[in-house]
């Protein structure tokens, strides 16, 4: 093993840092991004993400490592695999394999095996690839070897990266499938394999639908169509950066089939690289905000739930953003399921919740006409979950103000005629640190008989936004300068409704 640790050159800024968050996931010290090799054994979660455990810059690209019980309480481990001379650890996925078919363990002692882009530098004889490389675990994670056969494949590409790898099981067959892209191709490449160590082709997809940047950390995983077992749907989820939907990096995601070769899109808008930008609306987005990206999902989970992280940034500015010896944070992870909408089969998303359970402060308002104007709320909210449902009848817009104080705040609008859900941060506090922060994100949301609901999770740099019970999302970071905590309904124009207000605080 490399002697990177993660006691580098940046102490850990204390408590009195102001964005440190309280419920997302951050290493104490240094640069994080895209999670990896999630996967959840023997009761524990494991998050492994791009990691530089020497600076709080992109660089030096290892596997950090944290567990926890639950989603919410991560402890941090000790960096898991550590970049060397000849190569950097890129994302990459973990498996348990259970019946130990690559032989790295033994029948009593299964590996966790960890499938990671070897991005390979100038030292190395396969500099300038990317190839994709085995490393395993026979301690459930605590330390990590790597498999001397390295890389296990090997396309002779610059941009082949971010395997996502799955055990398949259904008519063609059982097998592991690896899912990675041909990045600037914007290519989904499907290969299969028996032992994890050998792979074989299976097919290709894509390009497809938003094409603005390279194709980046895909995912695939089958589930059930409102949780009919007997109606199920395959997902593909495709980040893209730059040309996400709010610009810079997001997830875009697809629905159809996989028979254990092709995943056939039932949602594909636009086929080819010729795409105009015009139909980008279309598209399945994962999150309409500018910060969650890299979101893949947890291999493991026994119980049928499918749950992401993305990573909470955006690479416009990822290297710019105002925090201390740290760099970003995870998203709240977030379970998927697939509901049909007028016909369509979409995603809803639910964030695991850390303000369930007693004991932490809360405020309600119950049904009450909302007078046009800006009503503020005898309640402050700097880390909580804001649940509120209007009804906007004949007003123009209605909606929620978090982060108040001083000249700041950041604006969630429903715009009444246009059925646009509004996200505007221009005021949030800090943010002329990169021209491409200061943003509005929007998104359409139908009411439901006439109302809107919104679930809002606050948190010390971010506001994470689920309308419609996660029909919709958007998920931007924050950086207020005044620390302002206020919070305020508001309406414009007569005759809205406010059914309901609840804010939890912990
Ligand atoms: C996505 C990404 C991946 C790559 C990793 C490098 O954010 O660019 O494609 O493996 O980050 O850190």
């Amino acid at each position: 093993m490399n002697s990177l640790t993660t006691t580098a050159a940046y102490p850990a800024v204390a408590s009195t840092d102001p964005f440190r968050p309280k419920w997302h996931y951050t290493s104490e010290r240094n640069w994080l991004n895209d999670p990896n090799g999630l996967v959840y054994l023997n009761g524990t979660y494991h998050l492994f993400y791009q990691h530089n455990p020497l600076g709080p810059d992109w660089g030096n690209m290892s596997w950090g490592h944290a567990t926890s019980p639950d989603l919410l309480h991560w402890e941090e481990q000790a960096v898991a695999i550590p970049c060397d001379a000849q190569e950097a650890i890129f994302s990459g996925s973990a498996v348990f394999d259970e019946h130990n078919t690559s032989g790295l363990g033994t029948a009593q002692n299964p590996p966790l095996v960890a499938v990671y882009t070897s991005a390979y530098s100038d030292a190395s004889p396969l500099a300038g690839r990317q190839a994709q490389s085995l490393a395993y675990s026979l301690d459930e994670g605590r330390t990590w070897t790597k498999y001397q056969g390295n890389p296990v494949l090997d396309r002779a590409s610059a941009d082949f990266r971010d395997p996502k790898v799955f055990w398949y099981d259904g008519a063609a067959g059982s097998y592991w499938v690896m899912v990675a892209v041909e990045a600037v191709e914007r290519q989904v490449v499907l290969y299969k394999s028996g032992d994890l160590k050998t792979w074989e082709q299976l097919s290709s997809f894509g390009p497809a639908n938003a094409t603005g940047g390279v194709w980046e950390c895909p995912d695939l995983f089958e589930l059930p169509v409102d949780r009919d077992p007997g109606d199920r749907k395959w997902v593909l989820i495709v980040n893209i950066n730059p040309g996400g939907i709010a610009g810079g990096s997001a997830g875009q995601y697809f629905v159809g089939e996989f028979d254990g070769v092709e995943f056939r899109s039932g949602s594909t808008v636009t086929e080819g690289l010729q795409e105009d930008g015009s139909r980008m609306r279309e598209y399945g987005w994962l999150d309409w905000g500018r910060d969650y990206y890299a979101a893949v999902s947890f291999s493991g989970i026994a119980d049928g739930r499918r749950v992401m992280i993305g990573w909470m940034n955006n690479w416009d500015y990822a290297g710019s953003t105002p925090t201390g010896g740290w760099r970003s944070a995870m998203s709240l992870p977030r379970e998927v399921t697939l509901t049909r909408l007028d016909g369509k089969v979409v995603l809803r998303q639910e964030a695991t919740d850390p303000f369930e359970g007693p004991g932490l402060g809360s405020f309600s308002l119950g049904p009450q006409p909302l007078a046009p104007g800006t009503l503020e709320l005898p309640v402050t909210a700097e880390v909580a979950r804001i649940d509120v449902e209007f009804e906007p009848g004949p007003a123009s817009s209605i909606g929620l103000i978090v982060r108040a104080g001083g000249t700041e705040r950041t604006l969630l609008t429903y715009d009444v005629a246009g059925g646009m859900l509004r996200l505007d941060r221009r005021e949030s506090g800090h943010v002329n640190f990169h021209e491409a922060f200061p943003s509005v994100e929007t998104v359409a949301v139908p009411l439901q008989e006439g109302r809107l609901r919104l679930r809002v999770y606050l948190d010390r740099c971010s506001v994470e936004a689920f309308a419609q019970d996660g029909l919709a999302t958007i998920t931007d970071l924050v950086f207020p300068a005044e620390a302002g905590t206020g919070l305020a309904v508001f309406a414009v124009g007569e005759g809205a409704q406010l059914l309901a207000l609840d804010v939890v605080r912990s």
